[in-house]
Protein backbone atom coordinates (compact mmCIF):
# COMPACT_ATOMS: atom_id res chain seq x y z
CA UNK A 1 0.00 0.00 0.00
CA UNK A 2 2.43 2.58 0.87
CA UNK A 3 4.62 1.69 -1.96
CA UNK A 4 1.74 2.91 -4.45
CA UNK A 5 2.98 6.15 -3.42
CA UNK A 6 4.78 8.42 -4.93
CA UNK A 7 5.33 11.08 -2.47
CA UNK A 8 3.69 12.67 1.05
CA UNK A 9 1.85 16.08 0.83
CA UNK A 10 1.16 16.50 4.24
CA UNK A 11 2.39 14.06 7.25
CA UNK A 12 -0.26 12.93 10.17
CA UNK A 13 1.46 15.61 11.86
CA UNK A 14 1.12 18.75 10.02
CA UNK A 15 -2.78 17.93 9.27
CA UNK A 16 -3.34 17.75 12.79
CA UNK A 17 -2.36 21.02 13.44
CA UNK A 18 -4.30 22.30 10.97
CA UNK A 19 -7.20 20.64 12.27
CA UNK A 20 -6.50 22.40 15.49
CA UNK A 21 -5.98 25.85 13.33
CA UNK A 22 -9.75 25.14 11.90
CA UNK A 23 -11.37 24.41 15.40
CA UNK A 24 -10.38 27.01 16.84
CA UNK A 25 -11.62 29.64 13.87
CA UNK A 26 -14.43 27.31 13.95
CA UNK A 27 -14.98 27.19 18.10
CA UNK A 28 -15.32 31.46 17.78
CA UNK A 29 -17.59 31.21 14.72
CA UNK A 30 -20.55 28.83 16.02
CA UNK A 31 -20.33 29.72 19.74
CA UNK A 32 -23.89 29.83 20.66
CA UNK A 33 -25.10 28.02 17.28
CA UNK A 34 -25.60 24.74 17.98
CA UNK A 35 -24.51 24.33 14.15
CA UNK A 36 -25.27 20.75 12.55
CA UNK A 37 -22.12 19.55 11.62
CA UNK A 38 -22.39 17.24 8.35
CA UNK A 39 -20.18 15.05 6.97
CA UNK A 40 -20.21 14.56 3.48
CA UNK A 41 -19.07 10.56 3.22
CA UNK A 42 -17.02 8.79 2.33
CA UNK A 43 -13.71 10.38 2.31
CA UNK A 44 -14.51 13.21 5.00
CA UNK A 45 -15.24 10.90 7.50
CA UNK A 46 -11.37 11.05 9.09
CA UNK A 47 -11.48 14.47 9.14
CA UNK A 48 -14.88 14.78 10.36
CA UNK A 49 -13.75 12.70 13.59
CA UNK A 50 -10.77 14.40 13.89
CA UNK A 51 -12.16 18.16 13.21
CA UNK A 52 -15.10 17.65 15.58
CA UNK A 53 -12.77 17.06 18.99
CA UNK A 54 -11.26 20.50 18.18
CA UNK A 55 -14.77 21.84 17.91
CA UNK A 56 -15.20 23.20 21.69
CA UNK A 57 -18.96 24.21 21.43
CA UNK A 58 -22.06 22.74 20.92
CA UNK A 59 -22.89 20.96 18.00
CA UNK A 60 -24.66 18.18 16.47
CA UNK A 61 -23.26 15.72 13.65
CA UNK A 62 -25.52 14.14 10.53
CA UNK A 63 -23.80 12.48 7.75
CA UNK A 64 -24.61 12.01 4.09
CA UNK A 65 -23.40 10.68 1.22
CA UNK A 66 -23.31 11.37 -2.77
CA UNK A 67 -21.83 10.05 -5.55
CA UNK A 68 -20.11 11.80 -8.28
CA UNK A 69 -16.95 10.11 -9.06
CA UNK A 70 -17.48 6.13 -9.29
CA UNK A 71 -14.09 4.80 -10.17
CA UNK A 72 -12.86 7.33 -11.79
CA UNK A 73 -10.18 10.24 -10.86
CA UNK A 74 -12.32 12.93 -12.57
CA UNK A 75 -15.79 14.30 -11.72
CA UNK A 76 -18.40 13.21 -13.70
CA UNK A 77 -20.85 15.98 -13.08
CA UNK A 78 -23.74 14.03 -12.19
CA UNK A 79 -23.94 14.02 -8.16
CA UNK A 80 -26.69 11.53 -6.81
CA UNK A 81 -27.82 11.31 -2.79
CA UNK A 82 -26.61 7.76 -1.86
CA UNK A 83 -27.57 8.64 2.04
CA UNK A 84 -29.34 11.44 2.72
CA UNK A 85 -29.35 13.44 6.15
CA UNK A 86 -31.58 11.98 9.42
CA UNK A 87 -32.55 15.67 10.51
CA UNK A 88 -34.57 18.91 9.03
CA UNK A 89 -31.91 21.45 8.56
CA UNK A 90 -34.70 24.12 8.14
CA UNK A 91 -33.54 27.06 10.34
CA UNK A 92 -30.49 25.55 11.32
CA UNK A 93 -26.75 26.67 10.49
CA UNK A 94 -25.11 24.23 8.87
CA UNK A 95 -21.44 23.19 8.42
CA UNK A 96 -20.45 20.99 5.46
CA UNK A 97 -17.21 18.86 6.07
CA UNK A 98 -15.52 17.92 3.30
CA UNK A 99 -12.82 16.30 2.57
CA UNK A 100 -11.50 18.03 -1.22
CA UNK A 101 -12.95 20.66 -3.41
CA UNK A 102 -12.03 19.77 -6.92
CA UNK A 103 -14.25 20.91 -9.79
CA UNK A 104 -16.48 22.13 -7.17
CA UNK A 105 -19.93 20.52 -8.48
CA UNK A 106 -20.76 18.38 -5.56
CA UNK A 107 -20.55 20.89 -2.85
CA UNK A 108 -22.30 23.34 -5.09
CA UNK A 109 -25.28 20.53 -5.61
CA UNK A 110 -25.34 20.09 -1.54
CA UNK A 111 -25.27 23.73 -0.98
CA UNK A 112 -27.84 23.99 -3.24
CA UNK A 113 -30.10 21.33 -1.84
CA UNK A 114 -29.66 22.95 1.56
CA UNK A 115 -30.83 26.25 0.56
CA UNK A 116 -34.03 24.59 -0.77
CA UNK A 117 -35.00 23.16 2.41
CA UNK A 118 -33.99 26.63 4.25
CA UNK A 119 -30.97 26.17 5.84
CA UNK A 120 -30.44 29.24 8.02
CA UNK A 121 -26.82 29.68 7.20
CA UNK A 122 -24.49 27.25 4.74
CA UNK A 123 -20.74 27.41 5.57
CA UNK A 124 -17.80 24.84 3.98
CA UNK A 125 -15.22 23.45 5.57
CA UNK A 126 -12.58 21.64 3.73
CA UNK A 127 -9.25 20.49 4.32
CA UNK A 128 -7.95 20.38 1.00
CA UNK A 129 -8.79 22.21 -2.00
CA UNK A 130 -7.40 22.35 -5.85
CA UNK A 131 -8.46 26.29 -7.03
CA UNK A 132 -7.07 25.31 -10.29
CA UNK A 133 -9.57 23.02 -11.09
CA UNK A 134 -13.13 24.27 -10.16
CA UNK A 135 -15.41 24.31 -13.02
CA UNK A 136 -18.15 26.60 -10.71
CA UNK A 137 -17.21 29.32 -8.35
CA UNK A 138 -17.15 27.64 -5.16
CA UNK A 139 -15.00 29.05 -2.21
CA UNK A 140 -14.92 27.40 1.06
CA UNK A 141 -15.22 29.67 4.44
CA UNK A 142 -12.62 27.55 6.12
CA UNK A 143 -9.79 25.62 4.14
CA UNK A 144 -6.86 23.73 5.03
CA UNK A 145 -4.40 22.86 2.07
CA UNK A 146 -4.31 24.01 -1.24
CA UNK A 147 -3.12 21.42 -3.39
CA UNK A 148 -1.67 20.97 -6.84
CA UNK A 149 -3.47 19.56 -9.75
CA UNK A 150 -2.91 16.02 -8.79
CA UNK A 151 -5.00 12.83 -7.88
CA UNK A 152 -4.50 12.13 -3.98
CA UNK A 153 -5.15 9.64 -1.59
CA UNK A 154 -5.12 9.49 1.95
CA UNK A 155 -6.60 10.48 5.43
CA UNK A 156 -10.07 9.58 3.90
CA UNK A 157 -9.59 9.90 0.13
CA UNK A 158 -9.69 6.93 -2.03
CA UNK A 159 -8.64 5.48 -5.21
CA UNK A 160 -11.35 2.42 -5.78
CA UNK A 161 -11.81 2.55 -2.50
CA UNK A 162 -8.22 1.92 -1.56
CA UNK A 163 -5.63 3.90 0.73
CA UNK A 164 -8.60 5.77 2.64
CA UNK A 165 -6.64 4.48 6.29
CA UNK A 166 -3.23 6.53 4.88
CA UNK A 167 -2.91 8.61 8.00
CA UNK A 168 -1.26 11.13 5.51
CA UNK A 169 -2.29 13.00 2.46
CA UNK A 170 -0.59 11.76 -1.08
CA UNK A 171 0.08 11.27 -4.07
CA UNK A 172 -0.48 8.15 -6.31
CA UNK A 173 2.04 6.81 -8.92
CA UNK A 174 0.60 7.36 -11.99
CA UNK A 175 1.02 3.82 -12.97
CA UNK A 176 -1.78 3.13 -10.50
CA UNK A 177 -4.48 4.64 -12.12
CA UNK A 178 -3.45 4.80 -15.72
CA UNK A 179 -3.58 1.25 -15.73
P1 LIG B 1 -15.72 17.86 -7.03
O1 LIG B 1 -15.03 17.75 -8.36
O2 LIG B 1 -17.18 17.64 -7.15
O3 LIG B 1 -15.14 16.63 -6.25
O4 LIG B 1 -15.35 19.13 -6.30
C1 LIG B 1 -15.28 16.49 -4.91
C2 LIG B 1 -15.17 15.04 -4.54
O5 LIG B 1 -14.32 14.34 -5.44
C3 LIG B 1 -13.42 13.52 -4.77
N1 LIG B 1 -12.04 13.92 -5.14
C4 LIG B 1 -10.96 13.21 -4.90
N2 LIG B 1 -10.82 12.03 -4.28
N3 LIG B 1 -8.49 12.16 -4.59
C5 LIG B 1 -9.59 11.52 -4.13
O6 LIG B 1 -9.44 10.46 -3.54
C6 LIG B 1 -8.54 13.35 -5.23
O7 LIG B 1 -7.52 13.90 -5.62
C7 LIG B 1 -9.85 13.89 -5.39
N4 LIG B 1 -10.30 15.04 -5.95
C8 LIG B 1 -11.63 15.01 -5.78
C9 LIG B 1 -13.71 13.69 -3.31
O8 LIG B 1 -14.44 12.57 -2.85
C10 LIG B 1 -14.56 14.91 -3.18
O9 LIG B 1 -15.57 14.79 -2.22
MG1 LIG C 1 -13.91 9.73 -3.40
Amino acid sequence: MYSDIQEVLYSEEQIQGKIKELGEKLSIDYEGKNPLVICVLKGAFIFMADLVKQIRVPLELDFMAVSSYGQSTRSSGVVKIIKDLDVPVEGRHILIVEDIIDSGLTLSYLIDVLERRNAKTISVVALFNKPARRTVELEPEYAGYVLPDEFVVGYGLDYAEKYRNLPFIGILKPEIYSS
